[in-house]
């Protein structure tokens, strides 16, 4: 389905960044980033753009090559793994950022992906992510009807237990991200500006967003002095 869908000239989801990421990504820190389900590479060129080492993973051959043509675009490198995340290993401190944005996995297929991520990210690394809640289901702006692939921030927040949570919203917005992920376009004309439903969709979006992170952990005990007690917490 994935390549059937990217084997056009244009870009499904548009070449511009994700507006979630867009907004958040200097959280990330400066180094090496994964991106599951990289699609057609709009986000991991904009991170390889702003000097991250990006890897993009994804099952979709076609839609990895257009990632390599947009990279040659800008000027920037970055790394296509074509894999299922069935069965890709994230590896373990390898990340200073993992991305998912709209990644549809199934509940199994996430959940086994999850229990490892914490790991696989680097202390202090963050994981950032743009998904489909099940209300989703209902509109006719992406994601499709099955909502086993669709998150809410509980499931979220339980399938990364072992993450710290600075951000976790379910919200709607409206979204203009190429064909398959646009809730209102926009289109002028002789000084009027026309609303317009592109492809027959209508909506805005409702997803889920999150941004987390590794706890860099306490391996140092300070002696128990008010001398050493932090105002803060040490560590977090
Ligand atoms: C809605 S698109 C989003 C693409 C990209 N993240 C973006 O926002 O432009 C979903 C992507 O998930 C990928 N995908 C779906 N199931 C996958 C799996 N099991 N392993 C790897 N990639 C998968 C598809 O190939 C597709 O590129």
């Amino acid at each position: 389905m994935w390549d059937e869908r990217y084997g056009t000239q244009d870009y499904a989801y548009g070449t511009e960044p994700n507006d979630f990421l867009k907004a958040r990504f200097r959280q990330i820190p400066r180094g090496r980033v994964l991106s599951l389900a990289e699609g057609e590479g709009r986000n991991a060129v904009f991170l390889a753009r702003h000097g991250y080492r990006v890897t993009a993973v994804d099952t979709s051959r076609v839609g990895l090559d257009k990632a390599y043509r947009l990279a040659e675009e800008n000027g920037v490198a970055i790394e296509c793994v074509q894999a299922d995340l069935a069965e890709f290993d994230p590896g373990e401190n390898e990340w200073d950022g993992i991305i998912s944005i709209f990644c549809p996995l199934p509940s199994a297929i996430r959940k086994s992906l999850y229990a490892r991520l914490d790991k696989a990210l680097k202390p202090g690394g963050v994981f950032l992510l743009e998904a489909y809640t099940p209300a989703q289901a209902n509109n006719d702006t992406g994601g499709g009807k099955d909502t086993d692939t669709m998150q809410t921030a509980a499931t979220l927040r339980q399938e990364l237990a072992a993450l710290r949570f600075v951000h976790l919203q379910e919200l709607e917005r409206p979204v203009i991200e190429g064909r398959y992920h646009t809730g209102r376009g926009r289109a002028g004309g002789g000084g009027k500006v026309e609303e317009r439903w592109p492809h027959g969709l209508r909506h805005s979006l409702i997803p889920l967003q999150a941004q987390a992170f590794r706890s860099r952990g306490c391996h140092r005990r300070l002696p128990d002095h008010p001398r050493y007690r932090p105002a803060a917490p040490a560590c977090v």
